[in-house]
């Protein structure tokens, strides 16, 4: 491919089709610097998760993340990207009331972020039929299982789920009842390896893991954790690829040093 040749993007088609075939490589991003970085970098799919919320604004939950913030952090995100596809979470209430208010939401997250489907949480008898709503108005749909965040305060935490025989029978059920609704892949967080690999085994959509092991069709990790922004932050499936917080730390020491030492600006960088 020349320079100027623009890559084809990635569909959800392509991602579907990626299941038993080679890993989804998905990735957090939430503004155009790091969206056009990952993409670059070749992933598969950036998320917009709900999880700016957290990494972003430095809240506690997700619980508190607006439409319009989704909605602002997707356009930024879609401005970046050339080849990957961008999902972009449903923010917590928008759209578990009923069916027509997630498709407005979803529809307005679609038309005014430009991105090519949306994520939303859980499996339950409540939500297939949302998700199947969604996908009869031609809206993509990744859904999310194991520990949900928007149900934080449910779970009692951030918990790795299905540990018990119940909670593994009805995350497997759970997972079947989306890919019969219609979603294009499954996020599944939090839960253990060989429960993970069952589902990836018993669905025949991909499964996307985080804290999830190796048995899954592919893999996403938040971008500020696996980049080592977010240094206080080490659960036991997080890999940190860099220390970007010690680098960003480093560089600004040293500019600091500089402009109180008069060394920054010399004749350099000065007209
Ligand atoms: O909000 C988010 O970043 C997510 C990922 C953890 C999958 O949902």
């Amino acid at each position: 491919m020349s320079a100027q040749e623009k890559p084809r993007p990635v569909t959800v088609r392509d991602v579907r089709q990626k299941k038993g075939q080679e890993p989804i490589v998905c990735v957090t991003a939430y503004d155009v610097l790091f969206a056009k970085l990952v993409d670059q970098a070749g992933v598969d799919v950036v998320l917009v998760g709900d999880s700016v919320g957290n990494v972003v604004a430095g809240q506690q939950t997700t619980l508190a993340v607006t439409m319009e913030q989704m909605i602002y952090h997707g356009a930024a995100v879609v401005r970046g990207v050339e080849r990957a596809l961008v999902v972009v979470d449903m923010p917590f209430l928008s759209y578990q009331i009923d069916a027509p208010h997630a498709i407005e939401n979803a529809g307005r997250i679609l038309r005014e972020t430009g991105a090519q489907a949306v994520k939303l949480e859980g499996g339950g008898k409540r939500i297939a039929p949302i998700v199947a709503a969604l996908v009869e108005c031609g809206i993509p749909v990744m859904g999310h299982l194991g520990f949900t965040p928007q149900s934080v305060n449910t779970l009692g935490g951030a918990r790795v789920q299905g540990r018990s025989s119940e909670d593994e029978a009805r995350l497997i059920e759970e997972a079947r009842r989306l890919e019969d609704a219609g979603v294009f892949a499954i996020v599944l967080e939090l839960m253990p390896a060989v429960l993970a690999r069952r589902i990836s085994e018993q669905v025949g959509v991909p499964t996307i893991g985080i804290g999830a092991g190796a048995g899954c069709d592919g893999q996403v990790l938040v971008l500020p954790d696996m980049l080592g922004l977010n240094d206080g932050f080490a659960p036991r499936f997080l890999k940190h690829y860099a220390e970007l917080a010690r680098i960003v730390r480093d560089a600004v020491r040293t500019y600091g040093d500089d402009v109180r030492a008069r060394r920054y600006p010399d004749e350099e960088h000065s007209f």
